[in-house]
């Protein structure tokens, strides 16, 4: 068997059903764009037949993403694979991905279906999703909790059928790592036409297992891991796809495996799912988290300076993580200076975004001795993944604030066609003022669902981060923005929501119908 684990990045798709999580149709081809540069096998980009966004979001990433497999997901019917196939036609490779539930619970309380008409209902949409194209994959769902005859003899009709991937899915990550690699195991074996396919694993993490298991699983003869960036998904989330990568990397000398992913490219899309999802990654979440690679005790810090490896199994740098750098950025740094460090950091920036991003740091350097590199991606994070298409800018806020006084805010904004508009809002805070002051302009109805703020660095002349998430006509979206003022950061936020959504509104009354 060969030593290749196959990586299946699910981010788009399984990673979008995070509560909360609402990917623009710019944020997803972004995402896989990075994903193909960090060389993944397979990149889930959707679910074609959930809706317009999605079909279109999928056809997109097809047509412009090459290099990895494009995936779709589609349920075991018609309808869903022949839309998922009108989504991924396009990509190089084109995959789809069919799944149906197995466990008796699903099929009985879910499906309102038996066994014989699941076994049916595989065959037919398996064939048909082979009548499309070579590479298709299928799962049972909630396999861990299926019994595990049943699970064989509908691997096996699904490869009778054409599946040339079989995903075993722990759907409600209830499974413990020995039990998992079993099942894996007893598939190889039992499942009698199973050399023609190649076996998957796709665990959630509702008892923090879900790597180990993803483990367990190849060390039991699966070759392919799905997984998310930072681990994001419904519930608890998903497999952490980086980890799986690096555990692989770090721990060859036992396992015995490798994939072909580009690692330095993890930090990086960590960063940018951590942006554009509004999901923030703990600090001590392995890989990619702020301390993994922080020392903070006396003797560790005495040990890691006479010798890395003295406390640190992974060399950062692999990772892509940014090595701090002897540039040291100020006001009269020059645009080749912030270059490099951007470079460093793994920003890849079009000339527009550059320009932004200089701009950006320019202002911030007149008002801080020094800008570091959680300052350039908080600049980043604003000017460019989040960037959207300006509807409207901010143009002036003034609030008057304190213990004796209302709360008002002036707003002044630049709408989309250059003309401004000012407006003002007594509010029960400054911020509330604020953005009653902006809906009084904008006109957007929604509801403000989240609001955060942290310190970008430390100091009383630190960048305040302000993260938000609006909810307006059924879909979820993010807002950040990062300044020296609490209150301007918390209005640009605000704006840059209201921006998002009014582009996907737009977008989706422009998406084809299926
Ligand atoms: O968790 C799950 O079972 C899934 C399937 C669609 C593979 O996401
Ligand atoms: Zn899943």
């Amino acid at each position: 068997m060969s030593d290749k684990v196959y990586i299946f990045d699910t981010t788009l798709r399984d990673g979008e059903q995070s509560a909360g999580i609402g990917f623009t149709i710019e944020d997803k081809l972004e995402i896989a764009r990075a994903l193909a540069r960090m060389n993944v096998d397979i990149i889930e980009a959707g679910f074609p037949i959930s809706s317009l966004g999605d079909l279109e979001a999928v056809s997109l990433i097809a047509r412009e993403v090459k290099g990895p497999v494009i995936a779709g997901l589609a349920r075991a019917n018609l309808a869903d694979i022949d839309a998922c196939w009108e989504g991924v036609r396009r990509a190089e490779t084109p995959r789809i991905h069919v799944f149906i539930s197995t466990s008796d619970m699903h099929m009985a309380h879910q499906l309102r279906k038996n066994r014989e008409d699941v076994l049916e209902m595989v065959r037919v949409a398996v064939a048909r999703a082979a009548s499309y194209t070579s590479d298709v994959e299928f799962s049972p769902m909630d396999a861990s909790r299926s019994d595990p005859e049943f699970v064989f003899q509908i691997l096996q009709a699904a490869i009778e059928e054409g599946a040339t991937t079989v995903n075993i899915p722990d759907t409600v990550g209830y499974a413990i790592p020995a039990e998992f690699g079993a099942l894996v195991k007893t598939i190889t074996e039992r499942v009698p036409n199973i050399d023609r396919a190649r076996i998957s694993v796709h665990c959630h993490n509702d008892l923090g297992m879900a790597v180990a298991n993803s483990l367990a699983g190849v060390q039991n003869g699966a070759r392919q891991v799905e997984g998310a960036i930072n681990g994001i998904g419904e519930r608890a989330g998903n497999t952490s796809i980086e980890e799986v990568i690096m555990a692989i990397r770090t721990r060859t000398d036992f396992l015995g495996l490798h994939t072909d992913v580009n690692t330095r490219e993890i930090y990086p899309i960590s960063r940018l799912v951590e942006r554009v999802s509004g999901m923030a990654v703990q600090s001590n979440k392995a890989i990619v988290g702020k301390n993994a690679f922080r020392h903070s005790s006396g003797i560790h810090q005495d040990g890691v300076l006479k010798m890395r490896e003295t406390y640190e199994i992974m060399d950062p740098a692999e990772i892509g993580v940014p090595a701090g750098g002897s540039i040291v950025l100020t006001k009269v740094s020059g645009r080749h200076g912030l270059r490099a460090r951007l470079d460093d950091l793994g920003a890849s920036l079009s000339e527009e975004e550059f320009s932004r991003v200089y701009d950006a740091f320019k202002e911030l350097a007149d008002r801080r001795d020094e800008v570091d590199d959680r300052d350039l991606e908080a600049i980043l994070s604003e000017q460019t993944s989040m960037h959207v298409a300006e509807q409207w800018t901010l143009d002036l806020v003034q609030v008057t604030a304190g213990d004796h006084t209302a709360p008002t805010a002036t707003v002044r904004l630049v709408g989309p066609d250059g003309t401004m508009h000012e407006d003002a809002a007594i509010g029960s805070g400054p911020v509330d003022a604020i953005y009653k002051a902006i809906n009084r302009v904008m006109h957007v109805t929604n509801e403000l669902t989240e609001f955060s703020v942290k310190s970008v660095t430390e100091g009383i002349d630190a960048q305040g981060e302000v993260t938000i998430r609006i909810e307006a006509d059924g879909g979820s979206f993010t807002g950040r923005a990062a300044d020296t003022d609490i209150l301007v950061a918390s209005a640009r936020a605000y704006v840059h929501a209201l921006n998002r959504y009014i582009n996907a509104h737009t977008q989706l009354q422009a998406a084809p119908r299926v």
